[in-house]
């Protein structure tokens, strides 16, 4: 089930440094590329004369030129020059798409043109685009998932137990099983509310010891330079999500003896881009407060093998499932399917008509 009528990631703006990148969103081949002076254009990647892909062209300019016969398509798609003929045929475009930069992503709007609105481009994407915060970039082509399978996954904090034991076992995952209405921290609890196209869930443990997950006292380790962190902390975690596909993870660390000192904090946003009905790309962000530039690999390492175990379980459920969709074969579910199943139904019910976030 795609929804065409919404912004999705479609590249980071570092990868248009290094040429035309090809990428299929939504099953459309599109050539994203910047001009010479700067325009951003997404071009469905065919050329109309004989279909070549537009992505194997070359940037000329404020034109984009053909592989395969020089043709030259401007910013807006259009064709402007067709070597060794003066006229140019006057039907002669290529399919251009809504496309911005924003939030430290370049963006595209698949679907209809004049419905594209900036303003439902996730405003919690910008804390990840903060030079105030250091961090790095990381991604996943063709993963072969339906992209609502890695909606489902970040919002299920229960299966870090089970697929990341290493990182992020610890008490507070149980606190997801019990998750209720409301929109205050709760120690020990977790609160969840569900807005039109969004939901946002939270949750805080004071004086967290060894009954939490080594990785939050090692963020403190790592922020004060030490070898490790034998103390408890305080504990709070934030996520939010937006339809149809973005997720943010806030999380702040204090010492539990410190309650005036600065939170260690770590911001992550996700993004699920849907490549085909049945698969996907992931991009994600991983920032924070602390550290430097030295401390980048470990993070995007350490981000690359904990999404690397999902990774099989998301290929793996895709398989089994085949084209069908989840919920129509009648899996059972538990407490803490809770949040995912409610993002499910913000999907299903936008705009049956035309499949829109506006
Ligand atoms: S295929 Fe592009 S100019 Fe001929
Ligand atoms: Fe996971």
């Amino acid at each position: 089930m795609l929804i065409s009528n919404a912004w999705y990631v479609a590249a980071e703006p570092q990868e248009l440094e290094a040429g035309i990148v090809s990428r299929t969103i939504l099953g459309q081949r599109l050539a994203i590329f910047r001009t010479a002076g700067g325009v951003l254009c997404a071009f469905e990647d065919r050329c109309p004369h004989r279909l070549v892909p537009l992505s194997l062209g070359k940037v000329i300019g404020e034109n984009l030129r053909c592989a395969y016969h020089g043709a030259e398509f401007g910013s807006d798609g259009r064709c402007v020059k067709v070597p060794g003929q003066s006229a140019v045929p006057g039907a002669a475009a290529v399919r251009s798409f809504p496309v911005k930069q924003r939030y430290g992503y370049v963006w595209v709007w698949p679907g209809e043109a004049q419905r594209a609105d900036e303003s439902t481009i996730p405003s919690g994407f910008a804390a990840a685009d903060d030079p105030d915060w250091i961090g790095g970039y990381g991604h996943f082509e063709s993963i072969k998932a339906d992209y609502r399978l890695i909606n489902d996954n970040l919002f299920d904090i229960t299966h870090a137990e089970f697929v990341h034991p290493e990182s992020f076992a610890g008490v507070e995952l149980q606190f997801y099983r019990n998750a209720r209405a409301g929109t205050d921290f709760v120690d020990r609890g977790m609160t969840y509310n569900i807005e039109p196209n969004s939901i946002h869930f939270r949750t805080c443990a004071e004086r967290l010891g060894d009954e939490g997950s080594p990785f939050w006292r090692e963020m403190l380790a790592q922020s004060r330079g030490v070898k490790k962190w034998d103390q408890p902390v305080n504990y709070k975690l934030e996520v939010n999500w937006w339809a149809p596909s973005f997720l943010s993870f806030r999380i702040a660390i204090r010492p539990y003896d410190e309650p005036d000192a600065k939170p260690v904090e770590i911001y992550n946003v996700h993004a699920a881009t849907p490549e085909t009905e049945n698969s996907s790309h992931y991009f994600y962000r991983t920032v924070r407060n602390y550290g430097d530039a030295s401390m980048q690999k470990m993070f995007l390492d350490a981000f690359d093998f904990v999404f690397g175990q999902d990774l099989k379980i998301l290929e793996g459920q895709q398989k089994v499932i085949g084209a069908q969709d989840l919920l129509d074969l009648r899996p059972i579910s538990f407490r803490g399917d809770l949040l995912q199943i409610e993002a499910r139904k913000i999907l299903a019910r936008l705009d049956p008509a035309t499949r829109g976030i506006n």
